[in-house]
Protein backbone atom coordinates (compact mmCIF):
# COMPACT_ATOMS: atom_id res chain seq x y z
CA UNK A 1 0.00 0.00 0.00
CA UNK A 2 1.14 3.67 -0.58
CA UNK A 3 2.66 4.60 2.71
CA UNK A 4 4.23 7.81 4.16
CA UNK A 5 7.41 7.88 6.20
CA UNK A 6 9.63 10.61 7.81
CA UNK A 7 13.36 11.58 6.86
CA UNK A 8 16.43 13.31 7.65
CA UNK A 9 19.79 14.23 6.02
CA UNK A 10 21.30 14.80 8.65
CA UNK A 11 24.16 17.89 9.46
CA UNK A 12 27.45 15.39 8.50
CA UNK A 13 25.63 15.58 5.05
CA UNK A 14 24.28 18.78 4.51
CA UNK A 15 27.89 19.51 5.69
CA UNK A 16 29.41 18.08 3.10
CA UNK A 17 26.79 19.40 0.51
CA UNK A 18 25.32 16.40 -0.83
CA UNK A 19 21.51 16.88 0.43
CA UNK A 20 20.93 15.77 -3.79
CA UNK A 21 22.95 13.12 -3.86
CA UNK A 22 21.16 11.47 -0.59
CA UNK A 23 17.75 12.61 -2.49
CA UNK A 24 18.99 11.13 -5.89
CA UNK A 25 18.91 7.18 -3.71
CA UNK A 26 15.80 8.03 -2.19
CA UNK A 27 13.76 9.11 -5.63
CA UNK A 28 16.09 6.17 -7.38
CA UNK A 29 13.81 3.44 -4.86
CA UNK A 30 10.68 5.06 -5.80
CA UNK A 31 10.43 7.34 -2.87
CA UNK A 32 8.55 11.00 -3.53
CA UNK A 33 9.71 14.00 -1.66
CA UNK A 34 5.83 15.23 -0.94
CA UNK A 35 7.60 18.20 1.83
CA UNK A 36 10.70 19.22 2.72
CA UNK A 37 12.45 21.97 4.33
CA UNK A 38 15.91 22.62 5.35
CA UNK A 39 15.87 23.71 9.00
CA UNK A 40 18.56 24.71 12.32
CA UNK A 41 17.16 22.23 14.93
CA UNK A 42 16.82 23.91 18.26
CA UNK A 43 17.75 21.52 21.40
CA UNK A 44 14.46 21.60 22.58
CA UNK A 45 13.59 20.14 19.14
CA UNK A 46 16.35 17.40 19.18
CA UNK A 47 15.23 16.24 22.58
CA UNK A 48 11.79 16.33 22.19
CA UNK A 49 12.12 14.23 18.69
CA UNK A 50 14.54 11.57 20.28
CA UNK A 51 12.47 11.45 23.44
CA UNK A 52 12.40 7.75 23.57
CA UNK A 53 16.20 7.55 23.42
CA UNK A 54 16.91 10.44 26.78
CA UNK A 55 17.95 7.15 28.85
CA UNK A 56 20.69 6.18 26.59
CA UNK A 57 24.10 7.13 27.12
CA UNK A 58 24.22 8.32 23.43
CA UNK A 59 21.53 11.11 23.92
CA UNK A 60 23.21 14.30 24.89
CA UNK A 61 25.66 13.35 22.04
CA UNK A 62 23.13 12.78 19.39
CA UNK A 63 21.02 15.97 20.48
CA UNK A 64 24.52 17.52 20.27
CA UNK A 65 25.14 16.50 16.75
CA UNK A 66 21.72 17.12 15.47
CA UNK A 67 21.67 20.57 16.29
CA UNK A 68 25.54 20.90 15.13
CA UNK A 69 24.14 22.16 11.21
CA UNK A 70 21.49 22.33 9.21
CA UNK A 71 19.56 19.41 8.90
CA UNK A 72 16.53 18.58 5.73
CA UNK A 73 13.54 17.34 7.10
CA UNK A 74 11.25 15.52 4.49
CA UNK A 75 8.24 13.41 3.96
CA UNK A 76 8.58 10.24 1.33
CA UNK A 77 5.67 8.74 0.14
CA UNK A 78 5.37 5.38 -2.25
CA UNK A 79 5.05 2.03 -2.16
CA UNK A 80 5.92 0.43 1.89
CA UNK A 81 7.74 3.64 1.84
CA UNK A 82 9.06 2.93 5.34
CA UNK A 83 10.03 -0.65 4.75
CA UNK A 84 12.23 0.86 1.23
CA UNK A 85 13.41 3.86 3.10
CA UNK A 86 14.89 1.39 5.98
CA UNK A 87 16.15 -0.43 2.80
CA UNK A 88 18.02 2.70 0.99
CA UNK A 89 19.34 4.23 3.95
CA UNK A 90 21.01 0.76 5.09
CA UNK A 91 22.10 -0.97 8.50
CA UNK A 92 22.31 2.24 11.52
CA UNK A 93 26.03 1.49 12.21
CA UNK A 94 27.79 1.93 8.81
CA UNK A 95 30.03 -0.51 9.49
CA UNK A 96 27.23 -3.02 9.35
CA UNK A 97 25.38 -1.47 6.07
CA UNK A 98 24.85 -3.00 2.88
CA UNK A 99 27.11 -2.00 0.20
CA UNK A 100 25.49 0.48 -1.72
CA UNK A 101 23.10 1.70 0.87
CA UNK A 102 23.22 5.48 1.85
CA UNK A 103 25.32 4.65 4.90
CA UNK A 104 27.43 2.35 3.52
CA UNK A 105 28.70 4.86 0.75
CA UNK A 106 28.47 8.68 2.77
CA UNK A 107 27.67 7.80 6.55
CA UNK A 108 30.85 8.81 8.65
CA UNK A 109 29.86 6.96 11.98
CA UNK A 110 26.78 5.69 13.87
CA UNK A 111 26.05 8.99 15.18
CA UNK A 112 27.02 11.18 11.71
CA UNK A 113 24.88 8.56 9.54
CA UNK A 114 23.84 11.10 6.95
CA UNK A 115 19.86 9.96 7.24
CA UNK A 116 17.62 8.99 9.94
CA UNK A 117 14.44 7.02 8.91
CA UNK A 118 11.23 5.78 10.83
CA UNK A 119 10.85 2.84 11.85
CA UNK A 120 7.05 1.41 11.81
CA UNK A 121 4.45 3.28 10.13
CA UNK A 122 3.02 4.79 13.29
CA UNK A 123 6.18 6.43 14.66
CA UNK A 124 6.29 8.11 11.32
CA UNK A 125 2.58 9.16 11.78
CA UNK A 126 4.49 10.90 15.07
CA UNK A 127 7.60 11.78 13.43
CA UNK A 128 5.70 13.39 10.32
CA UNK A 129 3.27 15.34 12.95
CA UNK A 130 6.29 16.68 14.97
CA UNK A 131 7.72 18.61 12.14
CA UNK A 132 5.00 19.52 9.32
CA UNK A 133 1.24 20.44 9.32
CA UNK A 134 -1.42 18.62 7.18
CA UNK A 135 -1.15 21.44 4.70
CA UNK A 136 2.58 20.97 4.22
CA UNK A 137 2.38 17.81 2.80
CA UNK A 138 1.68 18.13 -1.21
CA UNK A 139 1.92 14.28 -2.50
P1 LIG B 1 18.62 7.51 14.13
O1 LIG B 1 17.88 6.64 13.19
O2 LIG B 1 18.58 8.96 13.82
O3 LIG B 1 18.07 7.29 15.62
C1 LIG B 1 18.86 7.52 16.77
C2 LIG B 1 20.28 7.81 16.43
O4 LIG B 1 21.20 7.71 17.48
C3 LIG B 1 20.78 6.82 15.40
O5 LIG B 1 20.15 7.08 14.15
C4 LIG B 1 22.29 7.04 15.47
O6 LIG B 1 22.75 7.99 14.54
C5 LIG B 1 22.49 7.62 16.86
N1 LIG B 1 23.38 6.80 17.69
C6 LIG B 1 24.53 7.22 18.22
N2 LIG B 1 25.10 6.24 18.92
C7 LIG B 1 24.29 5.15 18.82
C8 LIG B 1 24.36 3.83 19.34
N3 LIG B 1 25.37 3.41 20.09
N4 LIG B 1 23.35 2.99 19.02
C9 LIG B 1 22.29 3.40 18.27
N5 LIG B 1 22.19 4.66 17.76
C10 LIG B 1 23.19 5.52 18.03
Amino acid sequence: ATERTFSIIKPDATKRNITGKVIDRLEGAGLRVIASKRIQMTREQAEGFYGVHRERPFFADLCDFMTSGPVVVQVLEGENAVAKNREVMGATNPADAAPGTIRADFAESIEANSVHGSDAPETAAEEIKFFFTEQELVG
